[in-house]
């Protein structure tokens, strides 16, 4: 049977210690996968109680996957041992990778790199899990821009097995490289993408969000008919309502409004106001028990 214990597939992992920071949906899917390719990962994020939730939701995905025959006993303990809660920054001072995947704003990300760079190793990797700002501009001001990338993966990132790889303008590409061979040690593939508004996916994205949002808007149809028509009658696997609720519009609200103002204020990227009034409202999907749909027990409510 084929185990998810990507520890065992070469010589060791590409990245011995690697720090993830940001203990949300994201951080928690790339530490896990991480430790299961057999790093030391260092998991680290501002708001304590984020990574006190985190660490326990992570230890009962590697259960499940011992419990299912995924990922054997012996397996699962080590990579319950590998996870290391780090209490602050300095904790993440031997980790060869940092990927980030806090708060999409370029102020928070930029402070916080800047911050590591004089705690980690020179060589030392740094990587963003940016939706749609300029990798770039993260690394602008580092006094080592060429050792930065973006590391762009998708919810849920276990399950989402394709993996951005953007060089930014001062990007080395030996950077990339190493990147590109540890998404594959995670049983990811990596996919290169040129350093530009959402990248690949969030590009072409927006218009399977903001269309869809603008057939509400425009009292067309509910949202509800518009994700089954796509799904039934399109075949994609998620409406865009259920994908908004699952990323949750506190994440892809500001991925809009970032593309839209990176283009210039291009109309065809306009967010809707649907989507920004919701998001103020705290009405943003799975994570806050309602978004477009309602959910109970984790289950959408899906409207009569
Ligand atoms: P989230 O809101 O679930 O988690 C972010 C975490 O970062 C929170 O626990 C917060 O306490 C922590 N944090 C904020 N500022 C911090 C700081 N300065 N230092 C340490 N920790 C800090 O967000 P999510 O969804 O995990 O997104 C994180 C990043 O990944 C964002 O840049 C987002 O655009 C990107 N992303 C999100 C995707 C999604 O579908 N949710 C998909 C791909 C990328």
């Amino acid at each position: 049977m084929q185990t998810q214990d990507t520890s065992q597939a070469g010589p060791g992992p590409r990245y011995r210690t690697v720090a993830v920071i940001g203990a949300g949906a994201m951080g928690k899917g790339i530490a896990q996968i991480a430790a299961q390719a057999g790093s030391v990962v260092r998991f680290f994020d501002a708001h304590g109680p984020a990574l006190e939730r985190a660490l326990p939701e992570i230890g009962s995905q590697w259960d499940r996957m011992v419990e299912k025959g995924r990922l054997d006993a012996a397996a699962g303990a080590a990579c319950k041992q590998r996870l290391v809660a780090a209490a602050g920054l300095r904790d993440l001072a031997d980790c060869e990778l940092v990927v980030e995947a806090i708060v999409e704003n370029l102020d928070a990300k930029k402070s916080l790199f800047a911050e590591l760079e004089s705690i980690v190793a020179p060589g030392a990797v740094l990587a963003t899990n940016t939706s749609s700002l300029s990798v770039t501009a993260i690394g602008a001001g580092l006094k080592e821009p060429r050792r930065l990338a973006g590391y762009h993966f998708f919810n849920p990132v276990p399950l989402m097995k394709v993996v951005e790889v953007i060089a930014g303008l001062q990007t080395d590409p030996a950077v990339c490289e190493g990147l590109a061979a540890y998404a594959r040690q995670m049983g990811h593939t990596p996919v290169r993408a040129a350093d530009t508004p959402g990248f690949i996916v969030n590009h072409a994205g927006r218009g399977y969000n903001t269309e869809a949002l603008r057939i509400v808007a425009e009292g067309v149809a509910d949202f509800a008919t518009i994700d089954r028509i796509l799904k039934d009658q399109v075949g994609f696997r998620l409406g865009p309502f259920e994908l908004m609720d699952l990323t949750g519009l506190d994440v892809s609200h500001p991925v809009m409004e970032s593309i839209y103002r990176q283009y210039y204020d291009e109309p065809r990227y306009r967010p809707s106001a649907l989507a920004a009034q919701r998001a103020a409202g705290g009405v943003v999907g799975r994570k806050a028990g309602e978004g477009f749909y309602r959910y109970i027990d984790g289950k959408a409510q899906v409207p009569a």
